[in-house]
Parts: structure tokens; C-alpha cells; sequence
């Protein structure tokens, strides 16, 4: 795969992008990341990314122009995603990623000051993302995450390829309680069933531990996955020893 990140701050991304997984992953060729500066793509002395917002107000907007320009440069006439990270995107989700993940191009426009051009969007972009529900200062550390999100789905990325299927919203629930050694820290004990080894009793204990997780913390997500009639035993479990009070 192939991102290109477009940014007013092509420093900002050398650190993050050469660690851990990201770093491996590119290591790898796995995926090749480039920055480009949206300032490379003006035409003035001053090399101008934004301007005062027509019908006045507060803040400068984005100009048009240099976003336009890199993508053709970027894209060279080839199809891909564009991708605008904004407050007003989409929510991002592990589904968003997985989507993402099947391309083998992406573009990321990182917008900043009160926003980009309409145009940008209505000509240029083919997706907005927002990572959550708070202005960062830009899009630069939003375009992080979602590469991040996106790159670790790639095969071969994650050592275990099984791992991002395993873990959170990979099925859409919350991961069951991991422990490791020692089996008893400050009084505070392994449950049994995982010690004990039995595989069908540690399955069916993990299924349960994270259908409990994502009851209390995320019920919303519950209901949007698809339950078989072993988790509406599971369930069922939870509630009687909820009410309980276990
Ligand atoms: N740019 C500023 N805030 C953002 C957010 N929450 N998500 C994506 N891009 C952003």
C-alpha cells in the first residue's frame, strides 16, 4: 500500500512514522508512507496556504489552489481515496479502517486554521474522517491514527496475523481480561480456568469476559453485533450473576 499525507507540517510525521509497527511495516514494504508540504504547491514568494474567508469573520481558510495541485501531482491521474481529516468527518471506526486497509493507495489532506476550501471537498475529496469529537489544532495527528489503524490490518504488519482479528471491535465487542505471570500479585490471583488449561472452558470464559466488558463499559456495541445462542447463554450468565451482585 501506498499513503501520501499532505500537511503544512511534513516534520511532524518523520518520528511517529519510523516506530514500532508503522516503522516495521514500511521497513518491510509493506506500505510505503510519503509527506508532501501543501507549501511546495504554491505559486507566490511567500508560499501562501491560506487567506482571509470571503463574507468575512474571524480565522483564514485554506486556499484551494495548493491542494489541487498536489493531488495531480500525487496521483498522476490515478484513482484513489482522498481523505480529509476533520471535526466534521465520519466518525473513524475499526470498520473505517478495515475499508481503508483494502486499498492500495490513500491520499490525507491535513486541514487546518478554520478550515479548507469548500471546493477541496466537493472536487477533491472522497472521504472525511473525524477521529472524535474535539478540535485537535489540525489534521496532522488525526491522519497519524488512521494510518496507524489502517497500517496494522495489513498482512504481515502485526507479527500474529490472528491478533487484529482477536482484539477490540475486531469482532465488534471489547477484549476479555489478559493476564500473565506470576499466577498471584499482591493477593490478586489468575482466575483458575485459565491456569487450569482446559482450551474449550479458557474459549468460552474469554467470550463471556468480553461480552461482561462490553455490557458495562460500551452497551451500545452489544446490540450491534451478531449474537449466537452460546453468547445468549453467556449473557444470560452475566445478568443472573449481575443481579446477584457478583
Ligand atoms: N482536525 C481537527 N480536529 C480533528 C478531529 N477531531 N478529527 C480529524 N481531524 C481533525
Amino acid at each position: 500500500m501506498r499513503v501520501d499525507i499532505v500537511t503544512i507540517f511534513p516534520e511532524f510525521f518523520d518520528s511517529p512514522l519510523g516506530c514500532s509497527i508503522l516503522g516495521r511495516a514500511q521497513q518491510a514494504g509493506i506500505v510505503q508512507v510519503e509527506h508532501h508540504d501543501l507549501r511546495d504547491y504554491t505559486d507566490d514568494a511567500h508560499r501562501t496556504v491560506d487567506d482571509s474567508p470571503y463574507g468575512g469573520g474571524a480565522g483564514m481558510v485554506m486556499k484551494p489552489e495548493p491542494f489541487f495541485r498536489a493531488c495531480a501531482d500525487i496521483l498522476g491521474g490515478e484513482e484513489a481515496p482522498v481523505v480529509l481529516l476533520t471535526p466534521q468527518g465520519e466518525p473513524f471506526s475499526q470498520q473505517k479502517a478495515a475499508q481503508l486497509a483494502a486499498q492500495e493507495r490513500l491520499v490525507l489532506l491535513c486541514g487546518h486554521y478554520e478550515g479548507v476550501d469548500e471546493r477541496v471537498r466537493e472536487a477533491l475529496v472522497t472521504d472525511e474522517i473525524s477521529i472524535g469529537d474535539y478540535v485537535l489544532s489540525g489534521g496532522e495527528l488525526a491522519a497519524l491514527v488512521v494510518i496507524d489503524a489502517v497500517v496494522r490490518l495489513l498482512p504481515g504488519a502485526v507479527g500474529n496475523d490472528q491478533s487484529p482479528v482477536q482484539e477490540s471491535f475486531g469482532d465488534g465487542l471489547l477484549e476479555h481480561p489478559h493476564y500473565t505471570r506470576p499466577a498471584e500479585f499482591e493477593g490478586r490471583a489468575v482466575p483458575g480456568v485459565l491456569v487450569e488449561g482446559n482450551h474449550e472452558r479458557i474459549r468460552r470464559w474469554r467470550r463471556k469476559e468480553s461480552l461482561r466488558r462490553t455490557l458495562q463499559r460500551r452497551p451500545e456495541l452489544v446490540g450491534r453485533v451478531e449474537l449466537s445462542s452460546e453468547d445468549h447463554e453467556l449473557l444470560k450468565e452475566i445478568w443472573q450473576e449481575m443481579s446477584a451482585g457478583m
